[in-house]
């Protein structure tokens, strides 16, 4: 850093002619480039000397990959992945080399380079912790590498809410809680800036399927969604601070997410008063005056995705005729710098240099470890014991690694693509397994068993096998990817009647399922135990043998509901998934079925029984949770739980705090915390609330209020498994 500052000072005396003599040392030639400055008031330093032209270079990007179609090369300047923006060099102002995402470095140019990264499990995986440090830990080492990689922008922050298990992007999100959501989100967030790397938040907003994803319209009003999709968004942010905030391709409301006044200058500027930029996603900018005037800062490699590049010439028309000012286009400059300096991009340029690959996989593992989700275990089958004699293992290629989801999102992971020649070959593919077998690490584990493999293409040889077996795990799979949902909740390539086939053979059967989402198991009852893994990541083989074997106690709750069938869902039929070929794609779908109610509290109003219900996981010990105590402090509540391992393991609990507002039946998480503790040993955990969450959204105030009066608090091991109601009464308040 103090290189750089001299070095500039040096260079700008240099250029003005002035002798380098102590007095024109004095002068603050470059007051932007002063550390001990403001962000902000080194942006409105810096924004004062740029010219038209060069302000114009800082608000739109480009596509950072050789484009085949236009004969293309690489961009000048670009070291290769999703977008760049040139700097401009006469003022050391740095080019953002921006890459995906949240479970890695994901480039996909890496396919032709053979550059790899570590590959974190699922989103879901991290939310299914319930552990904010976990999400740190593992976005601080995404932005580790990203640093050493000579990248400076992650397009990371994946934040929307799951509204339906079909979404094909649900393993890069957070589940269907505004505030686990926003939290761990927020987390990873400020992980990955930690390591000065500007981190996104995206899609805002209401992103939430695939299916017609760049033209359909959401439609949901103000408070539904201020306090379901939205806070998640302002939880995150306020949590995390990214340094961007990226605009979606959807419609809300009948504008583009990317030129949306209400989203972006109402919601995000105004009422949460972002300082940060907004760029748009690849392809979702539709205007220049208008979406500049609603408050898009950055467009998104326009030449490849966009109709025109709205933010270069279309831009510079619209402000010759006076239909965008000259202070709003510094305003957008103004926010792009705030954010690299905020985050460190001037004073903590990226170097490139050696990654510690094997501390990088034991970050990936331990996320494994903490999020996987017990969802069965009858008569104890689990954990394995180490000197059993014989183990079958059955499917998903589980002797060469396990499943990845894919899209952009998707990181050639260490060690390369341990399954290749799958269809799609192309995006959102390739198919990848990171290369982390299962069958290798449960040999390790069972070192008398005689561990063999079935493929699982052929039921009748895999349940010969399991017959002959003391236990058999069967891996089952459900790739998915960006850009499509499912068609439904089944399993792919008949792995049910698999399952049920092996089950039959041999009822000591334990699934392990690597899967976007929840799935339908029609087999549920007829085998001994479920492991929900997600998509395991880059040491997922390792986390899972050790969570069999009892290594590691699973601690992973759900972050989301598990509907027994579609029927359940607020809609049955995703609009346009499961469309007939040549029916036009659905022009809009109706969020304000549910509205507020997602996921559990859907399920709760409607009076459903999931299969398994939200915060649900086991674990190979027991624990006690006391009723909750609840004092008033400045009016709001402080709630605290005695947890005691009543078991024989060492193991980790969640204490979920819900709440019931006064006049609204439905119980919301407000707070959560979890804890480790050893057998027999019991602690009293605080567990702070959510202020917004013990809030409703006033629309004519557009803001928060607790309304006051008599509130419920329960602490609970799931959405629906609660202590008895302790009632608190709280004054009327603006939190
Ligand atoms: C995705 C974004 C991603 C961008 C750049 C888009 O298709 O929706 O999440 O960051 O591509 O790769």
């Amino acid at each position: 850093m103090k290189h750089k500052n001299r070095s500039a000072l040096r260079r700008a005396i240099f250029a003005s002619g002035i002798a380098a003599c102590a007095c024109a040392l004095a002068a603050p030639a470059r007051p932007w480039s002063d550390a001990g400055q403001s962000p902000d008031a080194r942006a409105r330093a810096l924004v004062g000397q740029l010219t038209e032209a060069e302000k114009f270079q800082l608000i739109h990007g480009v596509f950072a990959q050789p484009d085949q179609a236009h004969n293309w090369p690489m961009p000048a300047g670009a070291i290769g992945s999703a977008g760049y923006v040139p700097g401009i060099p006469r003022l050391d102002i740095p080019g953002q080399q921006q890459s995906d995402a949240g479970l890695g470095v994901a480039n996909p140019v890496n396919v032709r380079t053979g550059d790899v990264a570590t590959a974190l499990p699922s989103g879901l995986a991290t939310a299914s912790s319930w552990d904010p440090q976990i999400a740190f830990a593992g976005g601080a080492m995404i932005g580790g590498e990203a640093w050493h990689k000579g990248f400076n922008v992650m397009l990371a922050g994946g934040v929307d809410l799951q509204r339906d298990p079909r979404n094909g992007r649900n393993f890069e999100y957070a589940g269907e809680d505004p505030l686990l959501a926003g939290t761990l989100v927020g987390e990873t967030i400020r992980g990955i800036q930690s390591q000065h790397v500007l981190s996104t938040v995206k899609h805002y907003a209401l992103n939430d399927q695939e299916t017609a994803r760049t033209t359909i319209d959401v439609r949901i009003g103000e408070r539904a969604m201020r306090e379901s999709d939205l806070l998640a968004f302002e939880l995150a942010i306020a949590r995390g601070r990214p340094g961007s905030v990226m605009c979606s391709y959807n419609k809300v409301n009948g504008d583009w997410a990317c030129e949306n006044d209400f989203l972006l200058n109402q919601v995000l500027k105004k009422d949460w008063r972002y300082p940060g930029f907004v760029m748009s996603d690849w392809g979702a900018t539709h205007s220049a005056a208008k979406a500049a005037n609603a408050g898009l800062d950055q467009e998104s490699a326009a030449e490849v995705f966009d109709k025109e590049v709205y933010f270069d010439a279309p831009l510079k028309q619209a402000l010759a005729r006076g239909e965008v000012s000259h202070a709003r286009l510094d305003d957008m400059v103004t926010r792009i710098l705030r954010s690299m300096f905020a985050v460190g991009l001037f004073d903590h340029p990226p170097q490139k240099g050696p990654i510690d690959a094997d501390a990088n996989l034991a970050v990936a593992q331990r996320t494994l470890e903490a999020g996987a989700v017990l969802l069965r275990n009858e008569r104890t089958l689990l954990p394995l014991a180490s000197d059993l004699h014989s183990i079958a293992v059955i499917g998903a290629h589980a002797d060469k690694g396990v499943l990845a989801g894919g899209g952009s999102s998707m990181v050639i992971p260490r060690g390369g693509n341990a399954v290749t020649g799958l269809e799609p070959a192309t995006w959102p593919g390739p198919v990848t397994y990171d290369p982390s077998s299962p069958l290798q690490a449960i040999r390790a584990a069972a070192d008398h068993a005689k561990v063999e493999f079935a493929s699982g293409d052929d039921p009748v040889a895999a349940a010969a096998l399991a017959q002959q077996a003391q236990v058999a795990v069967v891996f089952v799979q459900q790739w998915a990817a960006e850009s499509f949902d499912a068609a439904d909740l089944t399993l792919p390539n008949k792995q049910d009647a698999l399952v049920a086939a092996v089950a039959k053979a041999n009822p000591r059967t334990v699934v392990v399922l690597e899967t976007n989402s929840p799935v339908a198991m029609p087999w549920l009852d007829q085998v001994g135990a479920v492991l929900e893994a997600w998509y395991p990541g880059n040491a997922g083989g390792q986390a899972i043998a050790n969570l069999l074997f009892g290594r590691v106690n699973p601690s992973g709750r759900l972050p989301v509901t598990w509907p027994r069938d579609l029927s359940q869902l607020p809609r049955p039929q995703l609009p346009g998934a499961v469309a007939a070929p040549g029916t036009p794609p659905p022009a809009t779908v109706d969020y304000g079925i549910e509205g507020a109610d997602v996921g559990y509290r859907w399920f709760q109003r409607k009076q459903l029984q999931p299969l398994f219900p939200f915060g649900f996981g086991l674990s190979y010990t027991s624990f006690a949770q006391t009723a909750p105590q609840v004092t008033v402090r400045d009016g709001l509540p402080q709630v605290s739980v005695e947890v005691r391992n009543t078991g024989a393991r060492a193991g980790a609990d969640v204490v979920q705090i819900y709440a019931q507002l006064p006049g609204n039946p439905i119980r919301r998480l407000a707070g959560f915390a979890k804890v480790t503790l050893a057998p027999g040993q019991a602690r009293t955990v605080e567990v702070p609330l959510e202020p917004c969450l013990l809030s409703e959204f006033d629309v004519a105030k557009r803001r928060w209020i607790i309304r006051g009066g008599s509130y419920a608090i329960y602490a609970g091991r799931s959405a629906t498994d609660l202590s008895a109601a302790v009632q608190v009464k709280l004054p009327a308040k603006v939190p």
